[in-house]
């Protein structure tokens, strides 16, 4: 019966798939990569059903013991899924190693010395070539594992469309282009994710992402000692807060210290991120200017999930999707890596 209705429901998917294309050539209804931001995207949730349906259960037993070896990797892992979709869509073009053929993602600035993760990826995809040959795509790996990794932080889980295939090209320029910096103003923040299709409401609900993992002092720094040119902090930093962060970073050396991005629950997925920027905690400038920019919806969100954890719950996983499908590359186009590190 179960197998009935995944086999169902394949069929439809590429009856409709093939119909719209034929219907309205040139619409991006199809199977090619196009971008995402909510429109179809030819991934659909049972893309696995009949050829790795164990996909799921393998990415999540190795999240398992990853997460409970080094908490933070929940984090790590969520923030992967961010880097690779907003260079080149979702394409697992992150996961590219230097090579002969790639300059590789993972030397920009916003990516190096400072993404982590890259080793559970590979044992995920050891598992799944083991169970499922070049089957399952690194693209895939990745989004499952951001789903897995927020789920076991204890936040909301997703009905998540599959179906990516793996790029054969990385972008070092887009890496550093379109992933936003953490001293961003928030029309900068707005722009960059409006670039990917994103809305305001994406912005504010995947910035609560925040709510887990750590940062470095260089990432935050600026707003202790001189956040305006002037030689002064960041007014909008609440005073014990910032005495605490002096003492992580001193004004001279320390870049790579951290500190959690939610001081209160640092491995918990919860709304307290958003609570935080209300009593001016949050820690980079691009998490604080989300309530203090000036633009109202932004503002008036970050209230909303501060109140209200069921509602950013609900909407983090819709946007979670939404990202999830920023320029896929679909059926012919790209490929299922054997090694996510490199072309096949
Ligand atoms: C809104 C724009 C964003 C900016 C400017 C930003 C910036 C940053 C920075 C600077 C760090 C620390 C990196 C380091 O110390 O080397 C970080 C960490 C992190 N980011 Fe973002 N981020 C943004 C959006 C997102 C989104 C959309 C997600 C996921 C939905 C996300 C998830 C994370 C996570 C989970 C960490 C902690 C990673 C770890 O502990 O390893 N971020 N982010």
């Amino acid at each position: 019966m179960a197998s009935l209705k995944v086999f169902c429901s394949f069929l439809v998917m590429a009856l409709l798939s093939s119909t719209l294309c034929m219907a309205f050539p040139g619409f991006g209804f199809g199977w090619g990569g196009h971008h995402g931001g909510g429109t179809f995207s030819g991934l659909f949730p049972e893309y696995y059903g009949f050829t790795c349906p164990q996909a799921n259960d393998i990415v999540m037993s190795v999240l398992k013991k990853a997460i409970a070896d080094d908490p933070r990797m929940a984090a790590s892992l969520l923030r992967l899924h961010f880097h690779d979709c907003f260079v080149q869509g979702c394409d697992a073009s992150v996961l590219l190693d230097d090579s002969s053929a790639i300059v590789s993602e993972k030397n920009a600035g916003p990516n190096k010395n400072s993404l982590r993760g890259f080793k559970v990826i590979d044992e995920i995809k050891a598992k799944l070539e083991k169970a499922c040959p070049q089957t399952v795509s690194c693209a895939d790996i990745l989004a499952l594992s951001a789903r897995g990794s927020t789920v076991l932080s204890g936040g909301p889980s997703w009905e998540l469309p599959l179906g990516r295939k793996d790029s054969r090209t990385a972008s070092l320029s887009g890496a550093n282009t379109n992933i936003p910096a953490p001293n961003s103003t928030i029309q900068s923040l707005i722009t960059s994710f409006k670039r990917q299709g994103l809305s305001e409401v994406d912005l504010v609900a995947l910035s609560g992402g925040h709510t887990i993992g750590k940062a470095r002092c260089a990432t935050f720094k600026q707003r202790l000692y001189n956040q305006n040119g002037n030689n002064q902090p960041d007014a909008t930093l609440e005073r014990t807060y910032y005495n605490g962060l002096k003492t992580v970073c001193p004004k001279s050396g320390g870049d790579n210290n951290i500190s959690p991005l939610d001081l209160a629950s640092p491995v918990r997925f919860d709304n307290t991120y958003f609570k935080l920027i209300l009593w001016g905690k949050g820690l980079l400038t691009s998490d604080q200017v989300l309530l203090t920019g000036n633009i109202r919806k932004t503002m008036e969100l970050v209230k909303s999930y501060a109140m209200d954890e069921v509602l950013f719950f609900h909407q983090f996983a819709k946007s979670m999707v939404k990202m999830g499908n920023v320029s896929p590359l679909t059926g012919v186009n790209g490929e299922v890596r054997k090694n996510c590190r490199r072309i096949n």
